[in-house]
């Protein structure tokens, strides 16, 4: 359940709202709007989610903040007159007092109206009540929080701005639920920035980064980065191809761009036939005409095993003609398969190379006409293998950017240790895309070092499971 705040970007960033019943701490330095998010958060409950609530503040008197939100178009009054709202002035001594006290004021206000919301601006004074000791201040905000979960009540509590340098992490932080931090930042010296980060939201998951807000004349107004709108719409996109792996699609905004170059980054010890597999599989059942450049390593047969996993049988893709295989080392097949798999341990590099070019890629072609999908797989190592890096770093280019020119998804396995740091810059510049998996002790880890839309990821854990898809990235 949640407890939408109806501020532009906000729900988003929030997964839809603050999590009902929930203790939050709104920090920032003074002036950066957080009696105005405080407010807007109580007035759109009563608007727009018929929740009401209370604004309780220690600092200004009711006359200054009915004021100072008219300036929003916002009359607090009326919303008081019609037992919506209540705005509260008073001491925090009293308040702790009132609360303690079963049908005290506090009991007695949120029952008379209904409540469901409250802020209360600002907590920093509740900390000092008791300027003797700390531990009497930690127990104030303790009581503040059962009294405030006791009635399941969605708080926001403001708070001035913590030293952000400290060395120990204010004891608050930990206590309540979660915390949204506003910011005032110089701008490449030009200008101030306003920007909303929320560091902590228990229970939910969040849209992390710095975004910018406004105070405009309707109150805040967060602008959400480029980047977490395009990934949203992203998503939703017929042009992002799943992976089968749920974890890795999030990661990616929604699964690979059709029509892009990717290269799997890995090395021996690392687990990548799981990954590999599950975006073979998933692009089976979409229906996908494939291509793979079989290595030594791995035989159809093999690859048939590995793809039964993923509820897909080979043999029925083979005779539907939904997949082609090129073969440099002439291993008995069945008959049945004569037909998809091409020959190619007799061609020079040369012939090889004219292969590609007068024979597979204009069938390729005359299938993109009939709008069929391409998605091409190799392991880059075993073309070196067999054809020399020479003919790589002569080749790999062209070939990429005609088949990227021609829609194809390429998906291509390259140990870049193996092949020396000067060829694997070359060939990661030819890409759109790197995933990077490798072994560290006895963990498997997965990262995006590049990406179409510039964004890198933080390396996940990659955990190899029993069942279907038998991976997760955490
Ligand atoms: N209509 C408006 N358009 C743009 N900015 C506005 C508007 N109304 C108020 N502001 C700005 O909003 C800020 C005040 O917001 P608010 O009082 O909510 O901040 P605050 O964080 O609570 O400050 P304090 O720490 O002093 O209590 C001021 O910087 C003011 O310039
Ligand atoms: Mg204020």
């Amino acid at each position: 359940m949640q407890s939408a705040t109806g501020i532009n970007g906000l729900d988003i960033i929030l997964g839809g709202g603050l999590p009902t019943g929930s203790a939050i701490i709104v920090e920032g330095a003074p002036g950066t709007g957080k009696t105005t998010l405080g407010i807007q958060y109580l007035y759109n409950g009563i608007q727009q989610y018929n929740e009401n609530g209370i604004f309780i503040t220690f600092e200004e008197f009711p006359d200054q903040i009915y004021t100072d939100m008219k300036r929003f178009g916002w009359d607090l009054q009326a919303l008081e007159r019609n037992n919506q709202l209540r705005v509260i002035s008073l001491s925090p001594e009293t308040l702790i007092q009132q609360m303690r006290e079963t049908d005290g004021l506090f009991e007695t206000l949120i029952k008379e109206i209904d409540c469901r919301r409250i802020v209360i601006d600002s907590i920093s004074l509740l900390k000092f009540l008791n300027r003797d000791s700390e531990i009497k201040g930690r127990e104030i905000l303790y009581t503040l929080r059962n009294i405030l979960r006791k009635f399941k009540l969605t708080s926001l509590l403001i708070q001035e701005q913590s030293d952000l340098n400290a060395e120990h992490v204010p004891f608050e932080h930990f206590i309540f639920d979660g915390l949204i931090r506003l910011s005032l930042k110089e701008h490449l010296q030009l200008f101030r920035q306003r920007t909303m980060e929320v560091l902590k939201m228990r229970g939910s998951s969040i849209l992390e980064g710095e975004h910018i807000y406004r105070i405009t004349e309707e109150g805040i107004y967060v602008v959400l980065a480029s980047r977490t709108v395009a990934d949203i719409q992203d998503s939703e996109s017929e042009l992002r191809l799943k992976t089968g792996i749920q974890s890795l699609d999030d990661i990616l905004g929604g699964g690979l761009d059709r029509g892009n170059i990717y290269m799997l980054d890995t090395n021996s010890k690392a687990n990548y036939r799981n990954i590999i597999t599950s975006i073979l599989a998933e692009r089976i059942k979409a229906g996908d005409q494939l291509l793979t450049i079989l290595s030594s390593i791995q035989s159809i047969e093999e690859l048939a095993a590995l793809l039964k996993l993923h509820q897909v049988d080979l043999n029925k893709v083979i005779e539907e003609k939904k997949m082609y295989f090129i073969e440099h080392y002439n291993r008995p097949l069945p008959e049945s398969w004569r037909n998809s798999v091409f020959h190619v341990n007799d061609l020079d590099n040369e012939k090889y190379n004219h292969f590609l070019k007068y024979e597979l890629y204009p069938k390729i072609h005359s299938d993109l006409k009939n709008e069929k999908n391409w998605f091409i797989y190799y392991d880059l190592n075993a073309i070196i293998n067999e054809r020399g890096t020479d003919y790589v770093l002569r080749h790999f280019a062209t070939e990429t950017a005609s088949a990227r020119s021609k829609g194809m998804t390429v998906l291509v396995l390259c140990n870049f240790k193996e092949v020396g740091n000067n060829v694997a810059s070359f060939l990661e510049r030819s890409c759109n895309g790197v995933l990077k998996t490798w072994v560290d002790g006895s963990y498997q880890y997965l990262q995006i070092t590049k990406a179409s839309n510039g964004d890198i990821s933080k390396p996940y854990l990659l955990e190899n499971m029993q069942d279907f898809p038998y991976i997760r990235l955490i």
